[in-house]
């Protein structure tokens, strides 16, 4: 239906374009929801191994376009590249996440630290899957690049991996606030030069993920979230931008009035909440709770329709977070197929 000249349905909704329907994405739809993904998992002896691999990186993020029908593909990599590259390594741990054996715990820690273009400079292995992935696609479908929010970034370098309380990386925030902001100034300068080269590879839209926005306090998302959300949105005026900051529903003014296009939004906000705060002319995302998909296909088919009247348009669909691993394929395929099978009454 779509030509090569016309601008796809996921870019024109991102722009704020008014639509037949909103498009449809998963976050972590290039992920272990698909066998053909496990398979492909088989082949590396861990997963960094994988992303590492620019052929297979862009097999995995295209295999939910071929298989779902998605009407966005997300480059297969991971926000913890960034502190890698900044020279803090990582380990992805079988079936428990990440680990930093080496965690930032004073300034001495972070003036050792690259940044900018000459950390953004270890990221080719991702550049060279974004241009494999583009060509491939060839236009099938828009391209988003991601990155960690800076946020995000600093709690996992400097708690060393998840955390029930983020209370290290709090911590810093009040203990240590010229370590935070230099921390997340050398963070931001490089996402900053890492997103540019995105795009340059052929990124179309560029997401931040502040997964643990939720875990400051209003003031402090302020302080030490929002100023860099802002450099990096300001930095990238040649794409749509979104930023999904989740549980942070108490900052959804501020990001409302970043340079941002889009906003992405956790299941606990409400669509009704979260327009009267960014207002008119952001476009929302989200935020179907992703234990959705593991109802019934009359259930998913009513509460995806449900979420989308709630939205009434400036819309893109997706989960309030990343589709669970072990979500049955059917229940994701049902979701994908209401959406594409409606269209806004006019
Ligand atoms: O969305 C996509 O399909 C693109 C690929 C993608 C991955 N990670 C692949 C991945 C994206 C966009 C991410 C982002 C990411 N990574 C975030 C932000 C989004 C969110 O969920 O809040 C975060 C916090 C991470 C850090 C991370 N990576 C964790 C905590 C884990 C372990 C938990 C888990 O899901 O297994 C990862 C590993 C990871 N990243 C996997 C995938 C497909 C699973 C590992 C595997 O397949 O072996």
């Amino acid at each position: 239906m779509s030509s090569v000249t016309s601008k796809p349905l996921f870019l024109r909704a991102a722009a704020g374009e008014s639509t037949e329907r909103p498009p449809i994405w998963l976050m972590r739809q290039a992920g272990r929801i698909l066998p053909q993904y496990r398979a492909l998992r088989q082949k590396f002896p861990d997963f960094k191994a994988f992303v590492k691999t620019p052929e297979a990186a862009a097999e995995a993020t295209i295999q939910p376009v071929d298989e779902l029908q998605v009407d966005a593909a997300i480059i297969f990599s991971d926000i913890l590249v960034i502190p890698e590259a900044m020279g803090l390594d990582y380990e992805m741990i079988e079936a428990k996440g990440p680990k930093f054996p080496k965690t930032i715990e004073n300034q001495g820690d972070i003036d050792i630290l690259r940044s900018g273009t000459e950390a953004a400079a270890n990221l080719e292995y991702v550049y060279q899957a974004l241009r494999i992935t583009k060509k491939e696609l060839n236009g099938r479908v828009p391209l988003i690049g991601f990155a960690g929010a800076p946020w995000t970034i600093l709690a996992y370098m400097v708690e060393g991996g998840g955390s029930k309380t983020f209370s290290k990386a709090r911590r810093m925030l009040y203990a240590e606030p010229q370590q935070a902001h230099a921390l997340l100034q050398k963070i931001t300068d490089t996402t900053i030069a890492y997103l540019k080269q995105q795009v340059a590879a052929g990124a179309d839209l560029i997401q931040l993920f502040d997964s643990w926005a939720g875990e400051l306090a209003p003031a402090h998302y302020q302080a030490f979230a929002m100023p860099y959300l802002r450099q990096i949105c300001d930095a990238l005026p040649e794409v749509p931008k979104t930023i999904f900051a989740k549980g942070a529903w108490f900052a959804l003014e501020d990001i409302g009035q970043s340079s941002c296009q889009v906003v992405g939004l956790d299941w606990n906000t409400s669509p009704a909440f979260a327009r009267e705060k960014v207002g008119p002319q952001k476009v929302l995302q989200g935020n179907l709770d992703p234990c959705t998909l593991y109802a019934d296909a009359k259930t998913i088919r009513e509460e995806t329709l449900r979420m989308i009247g709630a939205f009434q348009g400036k819309h893109i669909v997706n989960l309030g977070h990343g589709v669970y691993p072990d979500t049955p394929l059917d229940g994701v395929r049902v979701f994908v197929d209401t959406v594409k099978g409606m269209r806004y009454e006019r």
